[in-house]
């Protein structure tokens, strides 16, 4: 059975992934009404993404005999300035997010709890390819600038995003 602390480490997190799902659904919206549906898109993918990996914590928390106790979401920004502003947020959040990951896995190496080390080691992972999948978007838009045909074409491009569900369990 899962430890009292982690349980409740991992329920913060769960609120946090959830979070992001919120975040970046309200980016979505925004880049929507910005008519930059690529990119509405893209969001759509990256929230769809934040609900799997609360998930995947939920279940595990119920797995391991544990409670999962959900709490209030913050309100995200509406407002999001320009393309550029609004990916270089989610990056910070990203960030935000591989450090909370990481202080997941260093209580679980201080418990000892070798089964919580290695199922926190899939979201190491995986943090590494979000924050590099945001930071990519970041030096395209950096390139084009004011262009709008380049933007255009990001925005194009990541309308070809599409969101699969990891082939792990969830
Ligand atoms: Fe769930 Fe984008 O980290």
């Amino acid at each position: 059975m899962i430890s009292k602390k982690m349980q409740d480490a991992i329920n913060e997190q769960i609120n946090r992934e959830l979070f992001s799902e919120y975040l970046y659904i309200s980016m979505q919206a925004w880049f929507a009404n910005q008519n930059l549906d690529g990119m509405a898109n893209w969001m759509d993918a990256q929230g769809k993404e934040e609900r799997f990996h609360a998930m995947k914590f939920f279940n595990y928390l119920i797995e391991r005999g544990g409670k999962v106790v959900l709490k209030a979401i913050d309100k995200p920004a509406t407002d999001f300035g320009t393309p550029l502003k609004a990916f270089t947020e989610a990056l910070k959040h990203e960030q935000f997010i591989s450090k909370s990951i990481n202080e997941l896995m260093d209580l679980a190496i201080k418990e000892k709890d070798h089964a919580s080390r290695s199922f926190l080691q899939w979201y190491v992972d995986e943090q590494v390819e979000e924050e590099a999948s945001v930071d990519k978007v970041i030096q395209k838009l950096k390139m084009v600038g004011d262009n709008s045909q380049g933007l255009f074409m990001i925005d194009n491009e990541l309308g070809t995003r599409v969101y699969t569900p990891p082939a792990t369990e969830a």
